[in-house]
């Protein structure tokens, strides 16, 4: 398995380093939920090894040919993060935890700023993605019982991440992260045509529906969530395959998507495209303090339905967006270099 995922390992002196840089941000921020961390994670990160960094800039520029990178090697100890919480709506102040999430933020900032959805959590940053009994069926973070089907994040949306990084913190429950880049795909010429031409249509995920942001830290109002209902409304004809061929960005979401109406040809064709989508799949199985950076503008993920272990060693990732460019989105937010889209 994962014989196909780029996979880097820490060495044991640049760990010294990352300490170092975790416990001085330490020093100063008891969170990362909050845009002057942020910045000065960012700042930080250039101190890190000179090996990491380049290796994150090549990624993060397309340098490689792969649309996603496995960085392991940084040490959990599963006694001191405690208890798995048993849903997203935990606490944007965990001690447990924040020499962890600072790790993720250190590694993610040297591909790009990171940022977060008004509309999913409130504008956080680091998602908790946990196994959610309710949830169990659905195509959400918090399901278990089904395939979360094929999904560049955000994909409805013009302002979606360049990049994103996935942290395992736990997965005894051995559950797969799929992968598959649109360099891992070889698309006959018919298909090609089609799936590039603007014959389809995505809708909102439900992660950024109403029902599915209730917290007991935040409130948001109807209001909040009027783009969204425009999007759903009123979904853009989009095309799945992007750019010059042999350099294409891919635009799926499997469960919100489809042809435009009475395009049967097109529907085919993204018929043809999930299905091949599997064939091509690089399943990887991460364990505690593995880091999974995917380029979210070539790279498709989901996951392999799993049996959960609810409780306080369930499976538990974090998963935070980055863009390149921050103020590219300026338009969607209240500062054009804010890291919280509306
Ligand atoms: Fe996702």
């Amino acid at each position: 398995m994962n014989a196909l995922v780029v996979t880097e390992s820490i060495q044991n002196d640049e760990l010294l380093i990352i300490e170092e840089l975790i416990n001085r941000l330490k020093g100063k921020f008891n969170t990362i939920e909050q845009e002057k961390f942020a910045d000065e994670c960012l700042l930080v990160g250039q101190e890190l090894p000179y090996r990491l960094r380049k290796l994150l800039n090549d990624f993060r520029n397309r340098r490689m040919n792969d649309g996603y990178l496995l960085l392991r090697g940084f040490p959990i100890d599963d006694e001191a993060i405690g208890r798995t919480p048993s849903h997203w709506d935990a606490s944007w102040i965990n001690p447990r935890i924040l020499r962890e999430e600072i790790f993720q933020c250190l590694i993610s900032s040297c591909t790009g700023d990171i940022f977060g959805w008004l509309t999913q959590e409130n504008g956080r940053y680091l998602r908790h993605i946990v196994p959610i009994e309710k949830d169990k069926n659905e195509q959400l973070g918090g399901s278990s019982n089904v395939v979360l089907l094929w999904h560049v994040e955000e994909a409805f949306h013009p302002q979606r991440a360049d990049l994103m990084s996935i942290m395992c913190y736990r997965n005894e429950e051995k559950a797969c992260t799929n992968i598959c880049a649109v360099s891992d795909l070889d698309i006959p010429d018919q298909y090609w045509e089609i799936l590039s031409q603007k014959r389809f249509f995505i809708e909102p995920d439900k992660s950024h529906m109403q029902e599915n942001n209730e917290s007991k830290h935040w409130q948001l109002n109807e209001e909040h969530f009027k783009k969204i209902h425009a999007f759903l409304e009123n979904p853009e004809p989009v095309s799945v395959l992007n750019g010059i061929r042999g350099q294409e960005n891919l635009l799926v979401d499997e469960a919100f998507m489809d042809a435009l109406p009475g395009d049967e040809e097109a529907k085919k064709a993204l018929k043809w495209l999930f299905n091949h989508m599997n064939e091509r799949n690089n399943p990887i199985m991460m364990g505690p303090g593995d880091l999974l950076l995917i380029d979210n503008r070539m790279t498709a993920h989901g996951r392999s339905p799993y049996v959960p272990n609810y409780g306080p060693k369930a499976r538990w990732l974090r998963r935070v967006n980055i863009t390149a460019d921050l103020r590219k989105s300026y338009q969607w937010k209240d500062k054009p270099y804010g890291r919280v889209i509306f």
